[in-house]
């Protein structure tokens, strides 16, 4: 256990993963009594299972669907009902099939102009944290889900983009110029306002990548990801290099 580069748990497969996650992250939204649970999901092929398993009879009706607030830590310009479209694989694995109020969902906007889009989702993030500076000491998530891409992103902040270097916006752009698609993401500094930020990995084919993140390779956008609460790398054996 490591403090300053996380907190690692290596689990036997993808599946074990995705069920720890599950339990993890009902035992986190539970234990939030003195205000809402805030959420910000990944999207991206991993967590997939996750919000199935979510969804299954087994947290359908334990989970604080009501008490929790689900924002997305990224997603592509892209229509709701794209397939590429992150909040479209939350809605039909997993919002689609509990009880959880409308107000509660908070897809990022995808249609007009990006930066306005941008600054619309921030405004939405205020309106939840109360207030439109980020105070130490008062995270504004709970817990910040995130996943790592073959060059080092997360979320989607992309190698060499100017999103990297935003101090003070929660929400921005990113045009990757190796991936399809326009991106919103939020920042490091709203990422960095958290009590909690999980990395799911599963599979060999995170491994190189992980293990440059992990030796702290500055080209890595993943590693600048901080928080002022725990960081936590859940994987498999395969992605750990075990
Ligand atoms: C997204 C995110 C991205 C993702 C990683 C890993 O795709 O929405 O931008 O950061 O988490 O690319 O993706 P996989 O889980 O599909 O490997």
């Amino acid at each position: 256990h490591d403090v300053k580069t996380g907190a690692m748990v290596v689990l036997p497969d993808a599946e074990a993963v995705a069920q720890h996650m599950a339990k993890w992250l009902t035992a986190q939204a539970l234990a939030k009594k003195d205000g809402p649970f805030v959420l910000a999901l990944s999207g991206g092929s991993t967590p997939r299972r996750l919000y199935q398993i979510l969804a299954s009879a087994e947290y359908r009706d334990r989970f604080p669907w009501a008490n929790t607030q689900f924002f997305f830590g990224d997603e592509r310009f892209v229509p709701e009902s794209d397939a590429a479209s992150n909040y479209n694989m939350v809605e039909t694995e997993m919002l689609a099939y509990v009880k959880v109020p409308p107000a509660n969902v908070h897809p990022m906007p995808t249609s007009g102009e990006p930066v306005q889009a941008a600054a619309q989702y921030q405004a939405e993030l205020e309106a939840v944290y109360g207030g439109k500076t980020l105070e130490p000491g008062r995270p504004l998530f709970d817990v910040v889900m995130l996943g790592l891409g073959d060059n080092g992103h997360t979320a989607s902040l992309f190698p060499r983009q100017p999103v990297l270097e935003e101090k003070k916006l929660w929400v921005s752009t990113c045009v990757p110029d190796d991936a399809p698609h326009t991106r919103l993401t939020l920042t490091y500094p709203a990422i960095h306002s958290s009590r909690h930020v999980v990395f799911m990995l599963a599979g060999a084919g995170k491994h190189e990548a992980f293990a440059r993140v992990r030796a702290g390779d500055p080209a890595e956008p993943a590693s600048h990801i901080t928080t002022e609460g725990e960081l936590i790398w859940l994987m498999d054996k395969a992605a750990a290099g075990q």
